[in-house]
């Protein structure tokens, strides 16, 4: 008699997102049968409803839950209270009823500007902060707040910039060299010497699927986890533009205020051009403009003497950033985004061209019989003669 193996289910909130679509690919690739997941999209489970979480999660029953959700970095503050905390705390709440594991996923927004910045570090929570590094930082202290008090099983992983493959929004650090790409950072918009802690997304889900597994080590803690060696802002542009073969950004650095002069003009416009019925939003990198200005390191430590084993510890963003370069070139052209950007290392596949240029020619060498594009789908079989009802 076979025995049925009971399987594991995990909700991963924001699996269509950077890093939730990477740990929905890690567990969907790990562990054959044995984990389920579930990844509703915000249509079907929206954070800003604690009626959709409580059908869900009842209705699922999950094992774990990890949230990566998070509403745009520009939303405004009633949006990013509601998802972003709101929601988050009331997927603990669903994760302390269950008696469940809760990864939450969080940011460096809660940290401030400086070197080596230690988990138990953070920022303190005043009105000032922007609707983001509240939310985030205010999710964190009531998470520690449950768990202290009400024996939640968490952990915090704390990324820093992160890149890797899939952001489609095109945020963060890809926004950086989707700008270098696009020729629209003439100048450079940071100060020499400014540092940075950067993420591996690939790596991600490996950590979390470890602090599933061990948690008697994991519940209750803060993570921070980044890259061992921070990076200097000045040096990777320079690096991506070398990748790029672009004359831009030229070697002239902007002063912070004359940059937040500029900003402030340009909100200034905006607003004049909402008097006259033109709608126009502010490029929400420019909230962060102060960052590109202020190093700020996240210390690894703790991570490093965890039981994790990072499995590339020679990755990092240099030795990725050639197969970053290629995958978003690559995409940003397919969608038009970077009509003017001359490459010759993007020939299109043979085929591709012939689409482009002779699709006849394809089409006939398509039905001759000469050249298949298709897949073989060999695994499926009919799955019955029956004719279908007319
Ligand atoms: N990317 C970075 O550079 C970076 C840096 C530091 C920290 N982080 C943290 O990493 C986490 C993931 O960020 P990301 O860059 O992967 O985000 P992302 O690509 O912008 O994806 C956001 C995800 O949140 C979901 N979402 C938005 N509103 C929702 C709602 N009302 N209910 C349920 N789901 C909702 C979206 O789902 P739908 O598409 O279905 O709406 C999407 O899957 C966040 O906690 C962020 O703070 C990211």
């Amino acid at each position: 008699m076979t025995q049925q193996v009971q399987k594991t289910r995990g909700i991963i909130v924001g699996g269509s997102g950077l890093i939730g679509g990477a740990l929905v690919h890690h567990f969907n690739k790990c562990c054959g049968d044995n984990i389920e997941i579930l990844s509703p999209n915000s249509k079907k489970m929206s954070l800003a409803s604690a009626e959709d979480v409580e059908k869900y999660a009842s209705y699922w029953k999950p094992d774990f839950i990890i949230n990566s959700a998070i509403a745009a970095i520009d939303s405004d503050p009633q949006l990013a209270y509601t998802i972003n905390y709101i929601g988050c705390i009331n997927l603990a709440k669903v994760a302390l009823k269950l008696n469940i594991p809760y990864i939450f996923v969080s940011s460096a927004a809660v940290f401030p500007p400086g070197n080596h910045l230690l988990e138990e570090q953070h920022l303190s929570l005043e009105a000032g902060l922007s609707s983001y590094a509240k939310s985030k930082l205010m999710s964190e202290l009531t998470l520690r707040h449950m768990h202290e008090h009400q024996g939640l099983d968490f952990t915090v992983v704390r990324l820093a910039i992160v890149y890797g493959k899939h952001d489609h929004k095109i945020q963060g650090f890809h926004r950086l060299l989707f700008s270098i790409a696009d020729q629209a950072m003439p100048i450079f918009l940071t100060a020499k010497g400014v540092r940075h802690s950067y993420s591996n997304a690939r790596k991600v889900p490996l950590f979390v699927h470890h602090a599933l597994q061990n948690r008697a080590e994991y519940s209750g803690q803060f993570y921070n986890f980044v890259d061992p060696e921070p990076v200097e802002l000045v040096a990777l542009i320079k690096t991506i533009k070398n990748f790029l073969g672009v004359n831009r950004p030229k070697k002239i650095f902007l002063p912070l205020r004359v940059a937040n002069f500029g900003a402030n003009a340009l909100k200034l416009l905006l607003k004049i051009l909402l008097q006259i019925g033109i709608k126009a939003k502010m490029p929400a990198e420019l909230m962060f403009l102060d960052k590109f200005y202020e190093t700020q390191t996240l210390d690894g430590t703790k991570l490093k003497q965890s039981s994790f084993t990072d499995p590339w510890p020679e990755e990092t963003i240099y030795s990725r950033l050639s197969k970053i370069i290629k995958y978003y070139l690559a995409r940003w052209k397919h969608h038009n985004l970077l009509a003017d950007f001359n490459d010759d290392s993007f020939e299109h596949r043979e085929d591709i061209q012939q689409f482009i240029d002779k699709p006849q020619q394809l089409l006939k060498q398509i039905h001759d019989g000469d050249f298949t594009p298709f897949g073989k789908f060999s695994t499926l079989s009919k799955k019955s003669s029956k004719t279908p009802p007319k």
